[in-house]
């Protein structure tokens, strides 16, 4: 399989800095449903991932495949509406290039959210989840987006995780979502490969493991984010409940998960809100 490298980071970079205006500090990407939140860039230059070189686009429904750079609350900023995902058969490292080309355009704060199944039983579709904590099961059964050579300019062969979503980042969002009356709860996001969800025995044991929400991309962003050296926040928007007891009569689908993605975006759009006019209050 391919493997991408500096050399297409940097094109792929060198693509977007042509047409953008702007010089942003903070990317934030958009997961399944909750796109529309790129609409509210102000003054953006909207660039089709499809004229990106090497960029991936995704095949998937609710995912549009644009980067809206412009300004939120004062802030610029450069956001990802759709994301592709290991699943659709991308190598991890097209999978995070995204990541890669935002920190080589300046940007040293990333915001990831996700469309994800609730496995704590106190989530509900429509919550929001801040990620204290994840667990790379896809990682650890072999498809670490760290996999392969290790190009030491980018960062370091073995990369510590002890800290991936930043204490004072998340200390933010808790407080904007305070200020927004938001309910906003904690929890450990654990990612697999998908695309199939989880069967109820495979819900049981990710909630032995210690898992609060499921979902199928971010670990791999955040990994690839901390490797570079910016500072991650995660959000998941729980979109629907992750069926643990079989036999059942309720389904898992990609329609649920779009239609309650979009419930979620006013609530998720004040808590990033709230964090990007934190940021533009403070040195960082
Ligand atoms: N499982 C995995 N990924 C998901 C889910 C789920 O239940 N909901 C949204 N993304």
């Amino acid at each position: 399989m391919k493997s991408f490298g500096r050399v297409e980071f940097e094109t792929a970079a060198e693509a977007i800095r042509r047409q953008m205006h702007y010089a942003p500090r903070v990317g934030i990407v958009l997961g399944s449903g909750i796109g529309n939140i790129a609409d509210r860039v102000e003054n953006a230059d909207i660039i089709p991932y499809a004229q990106i070189p090497h960029w991936p686009c995704s095949t998937v429904i609710g995912h549009q495949g644009q980067l809206h750079i412009g300004k939120m609350e004062g802030q610029e900023v450069i956001v990802m509406r759709g994301r592709a995902h290991y699943y659709e058969g991308y190598p991890m490292s097209q999978v995070t290039l995204p990541i890669r080309v935002m920190q080589l355009l300046g940007v040293d704060i990333i915001i990831l959210t996700n469309a994800a199944g609730g496995i704590n039983p106190i989530l509900h579709p429509t919550d929001l989840m801040l990620i204290t904590d994840h667990i790379g099961l896809i990682g650890m059964t072999g498809a670490n987006p760290l996999y392969g050579p290790n190009d030491d300019t980018l960062g370091p062969r073995f990369l510590d995780l002890s800290n991936v979503y930043d204490p004072a980042l998340r200390s933010m969002a808790l407080e904007s979502a305070r200020e927004a009356g938001v309910p906003l709860h904690q929890g450990v996001y654990i990612c697999l490969s998908g695309p199939s969800f989880e069967t109820p025995a495979e819900v049981r044991f990710l909630r032995l493991i210690g898992a609060d929400a499921v979902g199928m991309s971010t670990v791999p962003e955040a990994i690839v984010a901390r490797h570079g050296g910016s500072r991650v926040l995660g959000i998941s928007g729980i979109t629907n409940i992750a069926i643990q007891q079989e036999p059942v009569s309720e389904k898992t689908t990609h329609e649920e998960v779009l239609e309650t993605g979009e419930l979620i975006v006013p609530r998720l759009e004040a808590v990033l809100r709230g964090v990007l006019r934190a940021l533009a209050n403070r040195e960082y």
